[in-house]
């Protein structure tokens, strides 16, 4: 088969890395990658939302199925346009389709499935510019801190926490009278606040059946002990210690399976990965959001650990026979360290020479924002690359991608020095 998958980041490298291992693979295509796809696939330079040029690639190379990495395509309707085109029905597409895509897309529909499925989650009420009035009140009845989600995608800067009252007011005006993230913050979703420790659990479906991938936990904060501004992740730790059996099997039976069942009722075939964001609240999960792919960085901790053909799979899920895949995982734990521009998740330089990454030998490094340029590996993005290893205990893992860090070296170069300090 030849395959192509869109994105070009840690998340990217790691399917690539993944399907390049498989037998039934012939050829990868990666649209655009990065220069770890570079390595082991074919780049090609079109954008994700670029669908008549994805589509020429496709017909060109005679690509049998696509592998969507981000939101942004899934989300525009990428499945749906080759279900339309007479020449690409046979594609086999791996992600939902526009309306089950929404679940990332809009919070407001997301928590409308959560709720119309009896699946826990914080409570909330969703509010326009012609309701802001009615959004203080609701501030009103709730506790502090306040917790504000623009509906649309923001690219993951859409939810603001605030603890005191008047600034949620404040900031809920912004949203919507100011529209401080556009069009996406048009509505607003006002949450209850839960306390507790998130992870992430990602289902694979055929829209029939379901398969849970091993749980990460991802650390999202820029700084160390979970300070400083939001990122969208500085690195993954799988299996998360504290998700004991008796937790997954709740998560299984009140959150996994109410919502496969509900994609159903609500008639939404979905073939790809549902990432559920989790919070464990006492002893008990809640979701916090819905994502219609896999995570990044949590991919490039979850993927390792996979020991299935991953064509195989991607197979059983365009085909509906997933029920018939048994998933192999590896007992060692695996963890990753983003390395980052200095400056991100705000202003950074880009074009930095990163230098050492052939002399890493005890952890996968995973590109993200890292191009060829002259032969030259430099920096193109936030987030530039994630060092993986594996260990008997995410401990001993853990120690080996910051001994592998120290061997890379670009200007301004950041991570954070604890990951996993709260297990
Ligand atoms: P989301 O994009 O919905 O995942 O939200 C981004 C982050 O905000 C989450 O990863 C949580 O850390 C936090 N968050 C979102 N909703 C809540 C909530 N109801 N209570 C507490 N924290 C939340
Ligand atoms: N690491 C979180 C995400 O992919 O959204």
């Amino acid at each position: 088969m030849n395959i192509l998958i869109l994105g070009s980041g840690g998340r990217e490298h790691t399917f690539a890395w993944k399907i390049a291992q498989s037998p039934k693979c012939k050829k990868v295509f990666v649209a655009p990658g990065n220069s770890g796809t570079a390595q082991i696939a074919t780049n090609v330079p079109i954008g994700v939302n670029d669908f008549e040029a994805i589509k020429t690639l496709v017909l060109d190379k005679a690509i049998d199925m696509v592998v969507v990495g981000p939101e942004d395509p899934l989300v525009n309707g990428i499945h749906d346009y080759f279900l339309k085109e007479e020449a690409l029905k046979d594609v086999k597409v791996i992600g939902p389709r526009q309306e089950a895509a929404l679940l990332e897309g809009s919070k407001e529909f997301a928590k409308e499935f959560l709720y119309r499925h009896h699946i826990p989650t914080a409570a909330y009420e969703s509010f326009t510019k012609d309701t802001v009035a009615q959004g203080y009140a609701f501030l009103e009845t709730l506790n502090p801190p306040y917790v504000l989600k623009a509906d649309g995608l923001a690219a993951g800067k859409g939810v603001v926490i605030v603890k005191d009252l008047n600034q949620a007011k404040a900031e809920l005006k912004t949203m919507l009278v100011d529209a401080k993230f556009g069009e996406a913050s048009t509505k607003v979703v006002i949450e209850e606040f839960l306390d507790g420790i998130e992870l992430s659990c990602f289902v694979l479906t055929d829209g029939q059946s379901y398969k849970i991938l091993p749980t990460a936990k991802d650390y999202k904060r820029i700084g160390e002990g979970d300070t400083g501004l939001n990122t969208g992740g500085m690195g993954a730790i799988s299996p998360v210690p504290f998700a004991t059996d008796s937790f997954l099997n709740k998560i299984e039976e009140r959150i996994v399976k109410p919502t496969i069942e509900g994609l159903k009722k609500d008639n939404l075939p979905y073939v790809g990965f549902v990432f559920i964001g989790l919070i464990k609240v006492g002893d008990d999960p809640k979701v916090i959001e819905y994502n219609v792919r896999m995570g990044d960085p949590e991919t490039e901790v979850v993927f390792p650990r996979l020991k299935n053909d991953l064509v195989d799979i991607l197979l059983a899920m365009a085909n509906g026979t997933l029920d018939k895949i048994q998933l192999e995982i590896d007992e060692r734990a695996a963890t990753t360290v983003m390395v980052v521009s200095g400056g991100y998740p705000e202003a950074y330089e880009k074009g930095k020479v990163i230098t050492g990454v052939e002399t890493i030998q005890d952890s996968i490094p995973f590109h993200a924002g890292a191009q060829l340029n002259h032969g030259k590996i430099v920096t193109s993005g936030g987030r530039v690359m994630a060092i993986t290893s594996y260990g008997n205990t995410y401990r001993e893992a853990i120690k080996k991608s910051y001994q592998s860090i120290e061997k890379l070296h670009f200007d301004k170069m950041y991570y954070r020095k604890d990951i996993g300090f709260d297990l």
